[in-house]
């Protein structure tokens, strides 16, 4: 009963019934119609391989989680905020979307986008960093798919190169919405039911990854959309200089790099860059750049937004 089946993903095939009418099925997809292969990627409660969808052809990455380890380490919220907030991102190309889900006796399966190039943070190491026109292409599509969300009453909460996947066209997928937060849900359960408004606009105590953790949060232990654009302007930093702004070798003390602003940028930090890092990494949230203004600003001087920017060629890495 834990794990409930409402709003199951289904395909539909036709069938011709006992009386020779042609009929619409609608099949519940599960295990046996997948070809599994190879290890995409393992997380401490799942497991992410590699599927092929038997009828099809079409190929996905399936999350595989073990349903009495998440049991056991009470983590059943979290994977269900991660259903509950994928089933709302389905019409952006920028968010990994779920396609199926289904269960057995032992394990959830989410059937997702495959995202053939893995994580951005993978191929930030390989490069070092990126130039700016790259940076450009890159944070412009993680800005447009935080928009969307945003625009869907969903934030984030855990931004960082590890979870920003890249297809095989090396357009970006952000993925791992299992700390998400729904703007408007009541915050114990993330799902409906009463509020009162000041839970509105807000989210509750959560702490992500330390670089990327926002100051309100260590402090107000609140989460807001602004957080998720301070993990931007983090991200922003980090694909320029190689490294995150805020590191240290403690959680402790990268905390007190965070909360005391204590960064510096490198020598030859682009300046139109380090204006809009600047303007987004500001303490106080609600003067952080907002939204429209990040898309306005001068580093962005060119970029086309919208569906434009999907069709967009990704540069080439040097
Ligand atoms: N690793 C985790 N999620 C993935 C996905 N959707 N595609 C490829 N690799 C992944």
């Amino acid at each position: 009963e834990e794990w409930k089946e409402k709003g199951a993903a289904v395909g539909i095939r036709q069938e011709v019934d006992t009386n020779g009418r042609t009929v619409q099925r609608i099949m519940k997809k599960g295990v046996k119609d997948f070809n599994f292969g190879r290890t995409l990627g393992e997380g401490s409660y799942s497991t992410v391989l590699h599927a092929t969808d038997r009828q099809t052809l079409r190929e996905y990455a399936i999350k595989v989680l073990d349903k009495r380890h998440i049991i056991k380490e009470k983590k059943v919220k979290y994977v269900n905020i991660e259903k509950d907030t994928l089933n709302r991102l389905t019409e952006h190309p920028g968010i990994v979307r779920l396609y199926y889900t289904f269960q057995d006796e032992r394990s959830l399966y989410f059937v997702l986008d495959l995202a053939n190039n893995g994580e951005l943070l993978g191929v930030l190491k390989k490069m070092g960093t990126f130039d700016e026109e790259c940076t450009r292409f890159y944070t412009a599509q993680i800005l447009d798919a935080i928009d969307y969300m945003h625009q869907r009453g969903v934030i984030h909460r855990d931004l960082k190169p590890e979870n920003v996947l890249l297809d095989s066209h090396m357009h970006v997928k952000i993925t791992d919405f299992g700390t998400a937060k729904i703007l408007g849900l009541n915050p114990k359960t993330n799902s409906g039911g009463p509020l009162d408004g000041s839970e509105l606009d807000r989210a509750n105590s959560f702490v992500g990854t330390a670089e990327y953790v926002s100051p309100e949060l260590l402090t107000d232990k609140n989460a807001c959309k602004a957080s998720d654009l301070w993990a931007f302007g983090c991200i922003v930093y980090q694909l320029l200089a190689g490294r995150p702004p805020f590191k240290a070798s403690n959680e402790y003390q990268t905390f007190q790099k965070i909360v005391g602003l204590d960064y510096t940028f490198p020598d030859g930090f682009p300046p139109i860059a380090r204006d809009l890092v600047e303007r987004l990494l500001v303490l106080d949230p609600a003067k952080r750049l907002p939204m429209e203004h990040i898309k306005n600003h001068e580093f962005f001087d060119n970029q086309i937004w919208g569906k434009a920017l999907w069709k967009q060629k990704a540069p080439r890495l040097k």
